[in-house]
């Protein structure tokens, strides 16, 4: 005779209705039969909706009672605990900071190193001719009163005048003995301006003549007539002690009436 609930019709081999082992109520655990004769499993009891029952510890709270957070990254799952993932947050932060120094930083080391380079390139050093220092012999140097003399090399006329000279009908103030250095380019258009020592204007032979358009100069280069708007520009002279000159054509003043006052000492 088969058993009741036997499936192979084999008869007897074990009693069906085994009793698992008893557990306590309200362990949250229920026992369940594996299979015929087998012995049963302990399973967490499924929770159960609506039934109000809570969880035996929060699922934030790791097993010593610190919150965790559950983290899937790429199909796997890991427990870690706020104070990890706070850490691995600062790490991140500090790793973005140097990431951004480290950028900057390049950027501004190739900015200033192409400054440099460009800055090296277009700097004028050791120019020579207009624009530098023109050294003047001290055998070119006129005598206080003579006719001024040209310097080709560097583009003036090179005065000595006595004192109070170079000034002309209320034009110019009147100043001391010396040296001084004209640039020969006119303020009125540019034109190159002669020395006319056979010129003869207002009843003084001697003077400064721009053949454009007739500005006239005094020997200071203050201008007495044309449309010049201003006197001759002056450049900066230096005196050497064994009696030659140093005269920076890059050091060029405006012209002004207190030309005659610009002058350099000379013995
Ligand atoms: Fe000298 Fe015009 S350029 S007066």
């Amino acid at each position: 005779m088969t058993a009741p609930g036997d499936p192979s019709g084999n008869g007897p081999s074990a009693p069906m209705n085994e009793e698992p082992p008893p557990v306590a109520p309200g362990s949250g655990v229920v026992a369940r039969p594996l299979g015929e004769g087998g012995p049963s499993q302990i399973e967490p009891a499924p929770a159960e909706v609506g039934s109000g029952s809570r969880p035996d510890r929060a699922p934030h709270l790791d097993p010593s009672g610190r919150p965790v957070v559950v983290q899937e990254q790429a199909g796997e799952r890991a427990i870690v605990t706020r104070a990890q993932r706070r850490r691995a947050r600062r790490a991140e932060m500090n790793r973005r900071q140097f990431m951004k120094a480290s950028f900057w930083g390049g950027m501004g080391f190739g900015l200033t190193g192409a400054l440099a380079a460009f800055l090296s390139f277009f700097w004028p050093r050791g120019v020579q001719g207009f624009g530098g220092k023109i050294p003047v012999s001290a055998s070119l140097v006129p005598d206080e009163g003579e006719d001024p003399v040209r310097v080709t090399t560097g583009k003036f006329w090179l005065a000595h005048l006595e004192r109070g000279a170079g000034t002309h009908g209320g034009f110019g103030f009147e100043g001391e003995a010396g040296l001084l250095a004209l640039w020969w380019k006119c303020p009125h258009l540019g034109c190159t301006v002669p020395w006319r020592g056979d010129f003869n204007f207002e009843g003084v032979t001697g003077w400064f003549r721009c053949p454009c358009h007739g500005s006239t100069y005094t020997r200071s280069g203050v201008r007495v007539f044309g449309p010049a708007p201003r006197p001759m520009d002056t450049m900066e002279v230096t005196v050497n002690p064994d009696g030659s000159l140093s005269v920076d054509t890059g050091v060029i003043r405006k012209g002004d009436q207190d030309n005659p006052q610009r002058t350099v000492p000379y013995a």
